[in-house]
Order: structure tokens, then sequence, then C-alpha cells
């Protein structure tokens, strides 16, 4: 592991560690957001490409861009109207996509210095980041200590651990933001790549991007990837869901039994034959197939990032899960020890 000098943000020292493994795999990451920085992996033939968007430096990340990298809290995704009910007790958080709260508000843990610690384990080699959300930052309730750790294994895994304690209730909801195109970042849209999602159901949603409550059957629509498809195949369909969010961008219902990790998504290209494998503990995955990507990032190496340049598969709880008594349940309480993890597998 490598570990050096990146920038400062506002004042704070920002640190570059690189990790890789014995198959050439390699991750940078920053403590700025957590953000993971570059991936390089090789493909079918062994020639390795950087397959995450981002770009060249810290003052890329510095300008407006939509999360590229990031860790997102405290809560990932949407809450309605930015506010919600806890033990009687109404919040209000920094309405930031229309009126409905994104990604944490308006310095959310993408847009703050962590605290880095490097890891070496029999698992692989990694770094921990730990941030203290303050009572009241953001709008939200407690004193969180969260922890993220990034491991690199020999099993080309990229394993992700969310743990986090707080002094009072609190919504809680963390996710990795990275943009995907296993083809290499730059080498144009992510529609001929192939997808399966082990989701029966998702949680379709209103014109605010809010999900109506319902859990609906994937079942003859195009939110059907139970059997490997082609993201590009059904993109421009004439579908209610498909139109409101302009693609797709919504959370899907994980099959599961239990709490156990289990088999979210396999993503395929044929081009490289690169193939990522999504598993995770968490009830949901949004799949976000970049359709607000739209030539105003430029970045690494100077390629403009067009729509459809990149894929999210951000591993969740449902959005606006604090306005939903049905949801699985976000609020982390002081007695109760967060746990979440998250493993990007490549072959
Ligand atoms: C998430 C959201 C999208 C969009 C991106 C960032 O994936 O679901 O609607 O906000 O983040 O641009």
């Amino acid at each position: 592991m490598k570990r050096e000098s990146f920038g400062t943000v506002q004042g704070s020292p920002v640190e570059l560690f690189t990790l890789t493994n014995a198959h050439s795999l390699e991750v940078r990451c920053t403590n700025y957001g957590g953000i993971i920085l570059s991936l390089r992996v090789p493909d079918k033939r062994g020639r390795p490409d950087d397959v995450v968007l981002g770009f060249d430096n810290l003052d890329g990340y510095l300008q407006k861009q939509p999360y590229f990298g990031a860790i997102i809290g405290r809560y990932a995704n949407r809450i309605a109207e930015a506010r919600f009910t806890l033990d009687g007790k109404q919040y209000s958080l920094a309405a930031n996509d229309g009126l409905n709260s994104l990604h944490g508000g308006d310095r959310g843990f993408d847009k703050v210095v962590w605290k880095a610690e490097h890891l070496e384990n029999p698992n692989g080699v990694g770094v921990i980041f730990t941030y203290l959300s303050k009572d009241g930052e953001e709008g939200y309730p407690g004193n969180l200590n969260v922890k993220v750790t990034y491991t690199l294994s020999d099993q080309n895994e990229l394993i992700v651990d969310y743990e986090a304690i707080t002094d009072k209730a609190t919504p809680l909801n963390l996710t990795q933001h990275t943009y995907f195109n296993l083809a290499g970042e730059g080498r144009g849209d992510i529609l001929g790549h192939e997808l399966t999602l082990n989701a029966d159901r998702f949680t379709p949603v209103d014109k605010t991007l809010i999900p109506t409550g319902e859990l609906r059957s994937v079942k003859n629509t195009p939110m059907d990837f139970t059997k490997p498809t082609v993201i590009g195949a059904r993109i421009h369909e004439n579908d209610e869901q498909l139109e409101l969010a302009l693609g797709y961008d919504h959370n899907f219902v994980i099959n599961r039994a239990g709490p156990d990790l289990v088999f979210a998504a396999r993503v395929r290209e044929p081009g490289t034959g690169r193939v990522l494998e999504v598993s995770t503990t968490e009830p949901g995955v949004q799949f976000y197939s970049g359709n607000f990507l739209d030539g105003t990032n430029t970045g690494k190496h100077g390629h403009v990032y067009q729509k459809r340049f990149g894929f999210c598969l951000e591993t969740q709880h449902f959005p606006d899960s604090p306005n939903h008594p049905d949801f699985p349940s976000t609020i982390l309480k002081p007695e109760e020890d967060y746990r979440s993890r998250t493993i990007y597998k490549f072959k």
C-alpha cells in the first residue's frame, strides 16, 4: 500500500492511498469523501484499464459533480420533502433535489475529510476511514461515529464494510456511489453492458423519484433483469417508470431469505470480457444508468462524461424509508451497532 499527499480541503490535508493485489488489481482512494478515484482491472487478455469515472486530481472532485466514487451518508438516496418525524419530533433537512433531500444534504459524507488509517490483514490490504458526524449536522440527530473500511483481497474483491454507532436515534443509510464503465472510463456509454439483478421486485417512484410505497413485480416490465439483459435493450421503451426517471434510477428489492450477504447484481461488458459481481447485506440496490450525466463534467484524461457513460449499483436501504414505516427500518438506535457489507468482485 502506498500513502501520499493529495492536497488540502479547507486547510485539512487529504491523502491518496493506492492498494494493489496479487492479480494486478489496483484501487486508488482518498479520505476526502472516501472517494474511490480509480480502479484498474485487467480485461480478458490481461490488459488493465480504469473502470470508474472521476477526475485526475483533487480539484476535479471539489467542483460541482454527481458524487463520483464517494461514500454517501448520512442518508443515501432521497427523503421526501426534506423532512421526517422520529420519536414524535419533526426534523428538517436541506432540500437539494427539488423539494427532496438527496444523499445527505448540502454537505454529506461525500464532501467531508475523513480520518484514515491503513490496514493489512489475511484478507488483504485496505484503508479504514472514520468520521464523527456531529449532532445536528445537516439536520440529523445524534453524534454518529462512522467507520468505512475498503479492503482489496487477492480474490479480486473490493470489500466495503460500514459500521456506525450513535448517541441518539437517527436515520442512517450508507452507500458507495462509484460510477462504473467496464469497457474503461471515457470509452462511451454503458448501454451494451449486460446486467443481471437478483430482484423480483422494485420500488416504483413518483415524478420526484420518491417511492410510492408499493413493492412491484418486475415481471413483464423493462425492470426485469432477473436474467442477463443488455442495459440498453429496453431503456427507450415507452414505460412510465423509465420516463419518470429518464432511464433506470430505481431501487430494486434484493431477493433474500435472511440478513446474510447475498448476490445482488452481475454486470458483464462483452467487448472486454470484464465482469463485476456485487453482493451485499443490504435489502436494496439503486441501479442508476447515469441519466443525468450530460457532458458538463470533464473527467480523467480530458474525457467528457456524456449521458449514460457510467452506471451505479448503490447497495442501500430503500429511498425515503424514514417516511415509509412499511419499509425495512433505517433508524439506528444508541443501543445498536450498525454493520453492513458490500463486495464488488471482478472476474
Ligand atoms: C443517485 C440518484 C440519482 C442521481 C445520482 C446523482 O443515483 O438516484 O437520481 O441523483 O445519484 O446524480
